[in-house]
């Protein structure tokens, strides 16, 4: 089976955790993971689906060993840990994203559909996340939207700041990627 395949068997039967038409294409998963730098810290990603970003973040030059995966959605799991060994990959919730109990990590790259997620589900994610980015880390998420993709009440609680990309008229729908910030980083 394709992983394209794959992924529209997933959509069907799970529509409501996959929320997207298709993959992202490769133009999306260049601008997701174009500040990435092998020579810095841990990369953690959300919701890894079929694995394009996987696949753009170890292109990209981080070490398999410096990349955690999170996918709850255990045929997107299994698949990932066929194709990519090396990595560490978890089965379980975004939510839980903060038991990883990591340092000093440079980004974490978000294909979750954020915005469609409760209010206290979007905390866990973003806490559990800031919880373990450097004082310089970005959370880098996608959206099809043209509002932030984080709920207002959150940003304004957790003091982000943000970067937008230009818009990515080549993904199914085009996207717009934002880099996320402490406003305020930790002392
Ligand atoms: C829009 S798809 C993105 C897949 C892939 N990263 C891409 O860009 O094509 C969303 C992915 O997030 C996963 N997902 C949704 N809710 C999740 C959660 N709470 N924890 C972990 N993964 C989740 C889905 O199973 C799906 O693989």
């Amino acid at each position: 089976m394709t992983d394209f395949a794959l992924f529209m068997g997933q959509i069907l039967r799970r529509p409501g955790q996959v929320v997207a038409l298709a993959p992202s294409s490769p133009a999306l998963c260049a601008e997701m993971t174009a500040q990435l730098d092998p020579a810095k810290g841990p990369v953690i990603e959300l919701g890894a689906g079929t694995g394009v970003i996987t696949k753009a973040i170890l292109d990209r030059g981080i070490a398999p060993h410096h990349l955690h995966t999170i996918e709850m959605n255990p045929t997107f799991h299994a698949h990932l840990q066929r194709q990519f060994a090396g990595v560490n990959h978890h089965q379980m919730s975004a939510a839980d994203v903060g038991d990883l109990g990591l340092s000093n990590v440079q980004a974490v790259i978000s294909g979750l559909p954020l915005l469609s997620m409760p209010l206290t589900l979007q905390r866990a994610i973003l806490g559990g996340s800031f919880a373990q980015l450097a004082h310089d880390g970005r959370y880098v998420q996608f959206t099809y939207g043209v509002t932030p993709p984080v709920a207002r009440a959150l940003r304004d609680d957790m003091g982000l700041e943000w970067e937008r990309s230009a818009r990515i008229w080549r993904n199914m729908p085009p996207a717009r990627v934002y880099r996320f910030s402490r406003s305020t980083p930790p002392n």
